[in-house]
């Protein structure tokens, strides 16, 4: 039977491809959205690939929003935790508001998904879990102390589950993304993205399949002895 994957944030920039990437494995893929019903309509459309709705950063909605999914399509077997959200701001300028968005989305989005999955995938001794990270979780970004300690929580939040999924056949790394051509780094003013640019070795800002390819390698059959492990995809920005 195919593998049953779930991939937050999955119709859009690198989820969107990293949706694909797992279909064309052969895996079943499950892609959830946040709000943006259209994006998800043509995406299904496009790929043929199932959208459900849910807010990651909702604890019932994600129990919810799994029990649907495993009801309708199957257990499930891998999850990528895709979907984030910026909120970009100096400290000095930054409401509390901008802090716990970005935190309760992309660092308690994991906590929540994986609560949702852990139990089952222990059960059937195999899971992958992949969380996407940033280089800025890495190395910090200048207006971004939300994001960064959201993504530098994933990091750490990786390695410890890792710890607890080993025995159990369910491996848990994280994929830490540099610039990628996506609306969020679109969302970047322009001159600042052509000074970010301008240090990043390989010259250019990434693709999403480029960041896919990297979340398929981690989720393959064959990759059960990779856990704990951060696998940075930037064009050698910060040589991490
Ligand atoms: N280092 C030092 N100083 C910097 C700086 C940096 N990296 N970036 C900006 N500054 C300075 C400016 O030169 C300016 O200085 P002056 O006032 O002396 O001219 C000052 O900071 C601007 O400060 P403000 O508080 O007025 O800033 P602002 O409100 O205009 O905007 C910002 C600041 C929101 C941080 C804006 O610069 C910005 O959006 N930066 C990009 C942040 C970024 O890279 N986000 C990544 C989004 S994509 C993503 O996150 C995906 C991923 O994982 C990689």
């Amino acid at each position: 039977m195919a593998r049953v994957a779930i991939v937050t944030g999955g119709t859009r920039g690198i989820g969107r491809a990293i949706s694909l990437a797992l279909s064309n494995m052969g895996m079943t893929v499950v892609a959830n959205f946040g709000g943006d019903e259209e994006t998800a309509r043509l995406f299904t459309k496009d790929t043929g690939i199932r959208a459900f709705r849910w807010d990651i950063g909702d604890f019932e909605a994600v129990q919810a929003g799994v029990e649907l999914v495993e009801r309708e399509v199957g257990a499930v077997d891998v999850i990528v935790n895709n979907a984030g959200i910026t909120r970009d701001s100096t400290l000095l300028k930054q409401s509390y508001e901008q802090w716990r968005a970005v935190i309760d989305t992309n660092l308690g989005g994991c906590f929540n998904m994986a609560k949702a999955v852990f139990p089952g995938m222990r059960a059937r001794r195999w899971g992958r879990i992949v969380n996407i990270g940033s280089v800025n979780g890495q190395a910090g970004q200048y207006g971004q102390v939300n994001y960064a300690a959201a993504k530098s929580g994933i990091h750490g939040f990786t390695k410890a589950l890792a710890q607890e999924g080993a025995a159990f056949g369910i491996t848990v790394n994280a994929v830490a993304p540099g610039y990628v051509d996506t609306e969020m780094v679109a969302a970047v003013p322009a001159d600042v993205l052509d000074k970010i640019v301008a240090k990043i070795p390989i010259g250019r800002l990434g693709q999403a399949q480029e960041i896919a390819r990297g979340v398929a390698f981690l989720c393959a059959e064959d990759a059960g002895f990779i856990t704990g492990s951060t696998l940075s995809i930037n064009g050698g920005q910060h040589m991490y």
